[in-house]
This record gives C-alpha cells, sequence and structure tokens, in this order.
C-alpha cells in the first residue's frame, strides 16, 4: 500500500538578540545554522527558508511528517530560537499552534550574558558555533561532551557550553582574562548554590618557572547529584599557549573544539603579552596550533573557528586544516556565515571534522 505523506509547515521566531548589529546580520546566519540542524531530524524536509507572515519575519521548515519530541528538542537548542509554532490553516487563515520549548538548561543562560567587556565574542554567536559543531560530529547533545576553547579568552565559550552541561575546557594566553573568568564563575556557582570543589594545580612543565596552571572546578546542581562522580560536571581553564594544548590534555579526549581567534585587531587599547605564542594574526596561529589539537580531538569529533576573513581569506584556513588531515565542510550550508561585524571585521566560521 501506498504511504500517505503529511506535509508539515513549523515556523520559528527569531530571537530579538542582545545586540542589534548582531541581529540584523543574523537572518542568514540562522538560515544557515537551521539548514544544518535539519539534516538531523526524524523526516524529511523538502524546504527551509525566510517567509514573512502579517511583517513578521520567520524561518520556516516545511517537512514530509510531523516533527518528533526529539526533533524540538534539538530545534530548541538553536541559537535564535525565541518561539516556534506548527502552522495551520482555518477558514483560509493562518493560525499558528505554539510549540512547547524544550528546557535543555544545565545552567541558566544569563551566565554567558553577565559579563560585558572589549572583544567579548556575541554570546549568542557562540551558542550558535557550539551548535554547528554538535550537528555536523558524529555526537549527541546528551553524550558526556567534553568541549575545548583554545582560546578562550573571558569564557563566553565555556559559559555557553556549561549551558549545555558540557563538560568545558578553556586555553588562554592572557593571565588577566583567566583570572576574570575563573572569579566570575566561582561566584557565579556560589551565589547559584552549585556544589562545588575549585582547585589549582600544575599542569605542564619541569619546573615552578615553566609551570602552566590549570583552575578547575568540579560541580553539580545538588550535594546528591555531586556525591555521583559522574553526574559532576567540569569547567577548567589553562593559562598557557594554545600551541601546546596537546601537553595539557589526553589524546582524543575532546568531541568538539569551538573557539575565537584573534581578530588580528586590539580591542581598545589593550594587548596581550606573548609566552612563545603568536598573538594576533590567525593563520600562523593556526597553522602553528591545528595538529596539536587535532590530537586531542576524538575520531567524530568537529572543530568550529571563527576569524576575521579581512585578515585572512577562507581558502587559506582551508588548506591549514586539509593539511592537518581535517575534512572541511566546504558545502552550503557550511560557506553561509560570513558577515560584517564593524568596519574592521568581516567574520566567518570554518568547521572542520576528524574523520581518522
Ligand atoms: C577573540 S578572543 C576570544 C574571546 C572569547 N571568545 C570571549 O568571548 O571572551 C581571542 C583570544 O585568544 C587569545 N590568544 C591569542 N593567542 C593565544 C595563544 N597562543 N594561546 C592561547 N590563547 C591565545 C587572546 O588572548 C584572546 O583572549
Amino acid at each position: 500500500m501506498k504511504q500517505i505523506l503529511i506535509m508539515c509547515e513549523y515556523l520559528i521566531l527569531q530571537h530579538p538578540g542582545h545586540n542589534r548589529v548582531y541581529y540584523n546580520l543574523a537572518g542568514e546566519l540562522a538560515l544557515a545554522e537551521l539548514k544544518i540542524a535539519v539534516q538531523r531530524l526524524s523526516v524529511n524536509v523538502t524546504d527551509v527558508k525566510v517567509i514573512e507572515i502579517a511583517n513578521v519575519r520567520y524561518l520556516s521548515i516545511i517537512t514530509e511528517g510531523v516533527l518528533s519530541s526529539n526533533d524540538f528538542q534539538i530545534l530548541s537548542r538553536l541559537s535564535f530560537v525565541f518561539s516556534m509554532y506548527q502552522l495551520d490553516t482555518y477558514n483560509n487563515k493562518n493560525i499558528l499552534v505554539p510549540i512547547e520549548q524544550y528546557n535543555y538548561k544545565y545552567v541558566d543562560d544569563k551566565i554567558s550574558s553577565m559579563l560585558k567587556y572589549p572583544g567579548k565574542t556575541n554570546e549568542l554567536f557562540t551558542k550558535m558555533m557550539i551548535n554547528v559543531a554538535l550537528l555536523s560530529s558524529d555526537f549527541n547533545y546528551d553524550d558526556a561532551i567534553n568541549l575545548l576553547d583554545p582560546v578562550s579568552g573571558r569564557g563566553t565559550t565555556l559559559f555557553e557550553a556549561c549551558i549545555y552541561g558540557f563538560n568545558a575546557y578553556g586555553v588562554e594566553l592572557d593571565a588577566k582574562s583567566v583570572s576574570d573568568s575563573i572569579l566570575f564563575f566561582k561566584k557565579y556557582i556560589q551565589t547559584e548554590r552549585y556544589k562545588n570543589t575549585a582547585n589549582k594545580r600544575m599542569i605542564y612543565g619541569k619546573d615552578k618557572t615553566e609551570a602552566v596552571y590549570v583552575n578547575e572546578f568540579e560541580y553539580a546542581r545538588s550535594k546528591e547529584e555531586f556525591k555521583e562522580c559522574d553526574n559532576r560536571k567540569v569547567l577548567a581553564v589553562v593559562n598557557g599557549t594554545t600551541v601546546d594544548s596537546d601537553k595539557y590534555f589526553k589524546p582524543k579526549k575532546f568531541h568538539l573544539i569551538v573557539g575565537d581567534l584573534p581578530y588580528g585587531i586590539a580591542h581598545g587599547n589593550k594587548t596581550v603579552k606573548n609566552k612563545g605564542g603568536i598573538t594576533r594574526n590567525p593563520s600562523e596561529l593556526l597553522r602553528s596550533c591545528v595538529e596539536e589539537w587535532k590530537r586531542t580531538l576524538k575520531v567524530g569529533g568537529v572543530i568550529v573557528i571563527a576569524w576575521n576573513s579581512f585578515v585572512v581569506s577562507r581558502t587559506q584556513l582551508q588548506s591549514v586544516f586539509a593539511e592537518a588531515g581535517l575534512e572541511v565542510m566546504k558545502e552550503p550550508p557550511y560557506n553561509g556565515f560570513e558577515h560584517m561585524v564593524d568596519k574592521s571585521i568581516k567574520r566567518d566560521i570554518i568547521v572542520a571534522k576528524r574523520v581518522n
């Protein structure tokens, strides 16, 4: 017997965003993120586009069949989602039936929006990079994900990873950024009454003059959860150079590597003291550490890096990843993320997978 397919249309209203400049550009990015996500849905998707209903912009997905609760769990996590609806018609009128969003948050999302500072990566953009990485990898949101931000700054990626309940690891050269992120996180989990332990230990180096330290927290929502070691989450930041990432972490530790490379310009008047790493040239920095990052990445794991495409071309970065034996995702929608941030920054992301 021939199966009858029910065509369904779902609408997503986009988050107004915390930052107007980012929101105005975010339509195209949202579309690219959504196109990556629909590949994980349980039904066939025939169209993904931006539409307007009553002068309001929505992202529309047309599916061959009804979406499952697991599908809504995936969609609820997308960085731009404000509300979701199923589109119905009654007496030739559009009816938007609200869809309940999945509450996936292990930590409240205010954790990554509270801190404001020059050079901060927009938190919605960061969440988008994490989604693109996870959805392009061989892993799922409910796996016990270890995420590394190899240029973690003051921690936006790490805090976004905490919201998802991922274990978050950072490497950052600038000692002040490391201590700011650690102090903020400590205060946050204490105020929100997470059960936690904190320690600082030497992770690398022959003696004290060469010592590289990691600040590590283990935390859980309650005393009961904390008792079971498997339930504990980790946030750890190494004050060191990303070029030595493979010296700080075991091989194949990470499912995802997500970071926002230095933009090749100074933010404010602040300069970063260099301990042997390269701070401002994204291409050179990447070339000097891509092999090391790859060693720490699991097979099936994905690297997503944002960079300033005014300073280095996409082709240059693609060849750096390809030479390291990583599979670069070049086809649409992966080439749909480039956007202007300001006069000196045109930001883009590159996605590469470890296939062996
Ligand atoms: C664009 S910022 C990241 C901002 C971060 N996502 C945030 O929101 O706070 C890039 C960071 O890379 C760091 N960095 C530059 N060279 C580095 C190196 N060799 N090793 C580790 N971090 C480095 C810089 O100090 C800077 O904090």
